[in-house]
């Protein structure tokens, strides 16, 4: 498999709205862009591939002001990130939410924020687990900083659930590191939306991560 590199787009100025298509125009070869969710028709229409930033555990039915699955699915969506550090669920929620998202045909990347969750997280098989340290989520320090951290994660996750690794990550070197740590790929926000040439940045951390454009 490819590694993965997923630019989240936050709730970021420079990324929302039409600010959102612009960059998400730059830069959706080299990645996956998960945007906002009211965003997700517009740069579905552009970019190769869409995640969404967050789902509720529900399908459809009385639910006003909830955010489905089918409805994001719907309009373009291929996934969703659920229980990032800074929109987090209980554990039952992160199961439903997995469980609807699957039905839903939508790919799903788990976040944790210690390895003591990797385990619980795992029995519900989603795509992905992205493991971020909080305190490093937009320091400029990056997550690979804490190696044994990252391979006890890939360790408790034994090779069935593939681990993606977040946060202060803004060098191709630190990408390297992570995918030579054993990483399936990359979570990042601040490193490429604030950068002042996204495309460059991405596309270094594309050939760092060892795919070939
Ligand atoms: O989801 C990605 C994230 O939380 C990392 O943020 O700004 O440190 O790349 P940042």
């Amino acid at each position: 498999m490819e590694p993965v590199i997923i630019v989240n787009f936050k709730a970021y100025r420079e990324a929302t709205a039409r600010d959102a298509e612009a960059l998400a125009k730059m830069i959706e070869k080299y990645c996956i862009v998960a945007v906002q969710n009211a965003d997700i028709y517009r740069v579905s229409r552009i970019a190769r591939k869409v995640y969404a930033q967050h789902i509720d555990p529900v399908g459809y039915g009385a639910f006003t002001g909830h955010d489905t699955a089918y409805c994001l699915k719907e309009n373009g969506a291929s996934g969703v990130i659920i229980n990032h550090s800074e929109d987090q669920m209980p554990m039952d929620s992160i199961k439903k939410a997995v469980e609807i998202a699957r039905e839903a045909g939508l790919e799903t990347v788990v976040c944790i924020r210690t390895p003591e969750l990797v385990k619980k997280v795992s029995n519900f098989k989603p795509d992905f687990i992205a493991y971020e340290s909080p305190e490093l989520i937009g320091s400029g320090i990056s997550v690979t900083t804490r190696p044994d951290t990252i391979k006890k994660v890939i360790e408790l996750a034994g090779g069935k659930t593939p681990v993606l690794c977040g946060a202060g990550i803004t060098k191709a070197d630190d990408v390297r590191k992570a995918i030579a740590l054993g990483c399936s790929g990359i979570v990042v926000a601040s490193g490429v939306v604030k950068a002042s040439n996204p495309a460059a940045v991405i596309s270094s951390f594309r050939q760092a991560s060892g795919c070939v454009q």
